[in-house]
């Protein structure tokens, strides 16, 4: 994590207790709380050229949530929520209360890496008399053969993706958006995920998913060269949709694991059907978690180590002409269906450049015969366009709004 903040330096609501030095600049008004240590004191910045919640690891807790503008809510009106939403997550991200009045959920806890990202959908484009300037890369995702939609579920004007390491703050948070959001614009689907905790482990390690699989090997990594050219659009972009520099396209699906199926599969099938292995997460070519996966290389007996539908081989961007994405999942778990499966599974959120050269030729030939598709069930989809961060002062999507 990015620490802002210092530890035992920040308290109730990420307030500055007792004048010791915290990072966050604001005057103590509560001295009655012990200083934070360890999860609660991390800070992501709320400023800058990218919106946090993009290339900083997923936390334990995530709220997705899109709104519809209310009827009637025009271009100023959209401008006016996303100022309020704006002035408001820079607040809590920095661990300070909220102003006027708050609910208290998130009294007595640090700013616990809490990251709110805001996008724009298809439809928020028309509703608003900016068709002009909406991307040519939020043309509809095509259909796929596996898709099981339900478009309740699926699409919206806003979106706001929150992201905290305590489940509180991002309550917290969630509930002070949605009532800000009044009278402009009306939520249309929410989804609630969860990852492993920080410190649940004994180092750090890359989350597993509800299959039990080590998830997110792969990735790009910060440190890469062409990290920002994958994940955030360029900032020398010109014409109708110049005001998404820096920004990212995100793909958010949810997938149903079908667990009672794939439960009843062996250790080494399972395996083969990832091509990793499920304790450490080593590719079947051989070596550690971070070894190069080799699809060339030949088993013993002659076969490929990484089977020809192994899903990391059919996803790999060797197999689809480079095409690459930063998957940021959270897992969900929505209690039980009529026929006692769990509804669970993970809340898919892919974040390019384009999503043309990341998410859909990708998804195109996982589609087409991917081991793992067979357990599962895409059963939402949505693509929204996050404009870059923004300065001191300035609100997300004043660009694409003033
Ligand atoms: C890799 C699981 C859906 C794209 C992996 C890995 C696992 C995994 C365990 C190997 C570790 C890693 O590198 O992260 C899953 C599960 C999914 C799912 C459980 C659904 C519930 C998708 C979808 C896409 C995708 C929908 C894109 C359309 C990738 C890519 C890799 C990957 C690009 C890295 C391949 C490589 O370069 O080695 N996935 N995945 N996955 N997955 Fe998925």
């Amino acid at each position: 994590r990015r620490l802002l903040g210092t530890a035992g330096a920040v308290g109730a609501a990420g307030l500055v207790v007792g004048g010791a030095g915290g990072a966050f600049g604001a005057e103590a008004l509560r001295d009655d709380v012990a200083p934070l240590s360890g999860v609660g004191t991390a800070a992501l910045p709320f400023h800058g050229t990218h919106q946090s919640g993009i290339a900083d690891p997923a936390q334990a807790h995530g709220h997705l949530v899109a709104f519809d503008l209310a009827p009637g809510a025009d271009r100023k009106a959209a401008a006016a929520l996303l100022r309020r939403w704006s002035d408001t997550a820079a607040e809590l991200m920095a661990g300070r209360a909220p102003k006027g009045d708050d609910t208290g959920i998130a009294l007595d806890a640090g700013p616990s890496s809490l990251s709110v990202t805001f996008g724009f959908g298809r439809t928020f484009f028309d509703r608003t008399g900016l068709t002009g300037k909406r991307p040519a890369a939020l043309e509809p995702l095509p259909a796929f053969t596996a898709d099981a939609l339900d478009p309740k579920r699926s699409d919206g004007d806003l979106w706001v993706q929150i992201g905290a390491d305590d489940g509180l703050v991002a309550f917290h948070a969630l509930r002070l958006l949605q009532k800000q959001a009044d009278g402009t614009a009306r939520l249309r689907w929410q989804m609630n995920g969860f990852n492993r905790t920080p410190g649940a482990t004994g180092r750090p390690m890359t989350a597993r998913n509800l299959m039990g699989q080590v998830d997110g090997t792969n990735n790009p990594k910060t440190s890469d060269g062409d990290f920002a050219a994958k994940v955030f659009v360029p900032d020398d972009r010109k014409g109708a949709d110049a005001w998404m520099a820096g920004g990212s396209y995100a793909v958010v699906r949810r997938i149903r694991m079908l667990l009672d199926s794939w439960e009843q599969l062996s250790l080494d099938r399972q395996e083969k059907v990832i091509g990793r292995r499920k304790s450490d997460g080593a590719p079947l070519s051989g070596g550690t978690e971070t070894t190069p996966v080799d699809l060339d290389k030949l088993g013993p007996d002659g076969s490929l180590a990484i089977a020809g539908d192994a899903h990391i081989r059919v996803a790999a961007p060797a197999s689809n002409r480079g095409a690459a994405m930063l998957r940021r999942a959270f897992s969900y778990h929505d209690g039980f269906r009529d026929d006692g499966a769990p509804d669970a599974g993970l809340l898919f959120v892919a974040w390019q450049a384009d999503p043309l050269k990341g998410f859909v030729p990708v998804q195109r030939k996982l589609d087409r015969g991917d081991g793992l598709s067979r357990f599962l069930r895409h059963e939402s989809s949505a693509l929204f366009a996050v404009p870059g961060g923004c300065a001191e002062g300035e609100y997300v999507g004043q660009r694409l709004l003033e």
